[in-house]
């Protein structure tokens, strides 16, 4: 619509007068808030702008192609993607501590996203080196950061819009999201060609599948969580509920499958098998600060175990949690 196409417009104009010919640095996470910075940043100077995608082996499947394919297929957008997996989850070997993993991921994320930025920002004979550092701060992280709220408050998207980095990366800031809150974010996003899925996706945590793999990491788990979440995923954005005409993707929060390092006995054939177990999670939540447990048609829960259980050797049962928020948090660390 034409209100939109305007606040492009005015927004682009922006951008072009504060950067001039300068060059910029965005962090691209996949989420909705970097991806639309990124797009909105990519229209207004193109190639000016390089984003660093740091993979740290916790996103969920093929999420990292698919930034790819997005943002250098579709828009043309110069990206460079770090593969940090090994270094992530060499350091996570040993540590079970859901705090303690978060710092971990949270600080190696720092280290990565800083030595790629450093490389761009050192003046070389061809190039002037990067002046600015783009983040995807949205209004509700301004008020947010006036004050802790809660235990996660200031650990909550610290991995990408981190305090101080552009001081020490000597870089000024730009924020080009700063005054919009989510909803407009979103609308801003489709206007600039961005895929509705990924612009309408529900949030995924910073520390990614480090919060869903219960106590010690590895990527045996990870690669066991990715697929049988990929399968919670496609049947809740394929399941319509007859009686709204949304998918239960819609009607949910957010929904997600949880990896336990616990194993329990099952039969399949003839034979016995001794595996792992995942949980369902799916909340119903306005702004979750509190959750409802959602309650989700039997008949999709049975398919999506059925599914799991069939498809992903090494998960032999399937629980869904029925706990709300409080007393439980939404994520199970
Ligand atoms: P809880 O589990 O506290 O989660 O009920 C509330 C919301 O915050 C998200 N969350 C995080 N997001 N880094 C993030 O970027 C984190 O460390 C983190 N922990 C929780 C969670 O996914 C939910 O949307």
């Amino acid at each position: 619509d034409w209100v939109m196409r305007d606040h492009i417009a005015e927004a682009v104009e922006k951008i072009r007068e504060q950067v001039g010919d300068e060059e910029v640095i965005l962090g691209l996470s996949g989420g909705v808030d970097s991806s639309v910075a990124a797009a909105l940043i990519h229209r207004a100077i193109g190639d000016q702008l390089t984003c660093v995608f740091v993979d740290h082996g916790l996103l969920r499947l093929n999420e990292g192609d698919m930034v790819m394919d997005m943002f250098v297929g579709k828009l043309h957008a110069k990206v460079i993607r770090v593969d940090a997996s090994d270094q992530f989850l060499g350091h996570l070997a040993g540590v079970s501590d859901p705090e303690a993993k978060r710092k971990i991921i949270g600080r190696e994320f720092v280290e990565v996203f800083k030595a790629e930025a450093a490389k761009l920002t050192a003046s070389g004979a061809s190039t002037k080196g990067a002046k600015w550092l783009a983040q995807g701060t949205i209004y509700p992280d301004v008020i947010e950061s006036g004050g802790a709220k809660s235990k996660k408050a200031v650990t909550i998207k610290s991995h990408h819009n981190v305090g101080g980095l552009p001081e020490q990366l000597g870089l000024k800031l730009l924020e080009p999201l700063r005054d919009l809150f989510k909803d407009e974010v979103r609308e801003l996003g489709v206007a600039l060609g961005l895929p509705h899925d990924m612009v309408y996706r529900h949030p995924f945590p910073g520390p990614g599948l480090g919060v869903r793999i219960l106590g010690e990491v590895k990527k045996a788990y990870a690669d066991l969580l990715r697929r049988a979440d990929a399968i919670f995923i496609e049947e809740l954005r394929s399941t319509v509920d007859p009686h709204s005409g949304k998918t239960w993707y819609e009607l949910t929060s957010q929904a997600f499958t949880v990896f336990l390092p616990v194993k329990s006995v099952g039969v399949m054939g003839d034979g016995r098998t001794y595996d792992y177990v995942v949980a369902l999670r799916a909340v119903q939540t306005s702004d979750f600060m509190t959750a409802d447990w959602a309650e989700l048609p039997y008949s999709l829960l049975k398919k999506v175990s059925g599914r799991i259980i069939n498809e992903v050797r090494g998960i032999n049962r399937v629980t869904y949690d029925v706990s709300s928020k409080p007393p439980a948090t939404i994520e199970w660390e």
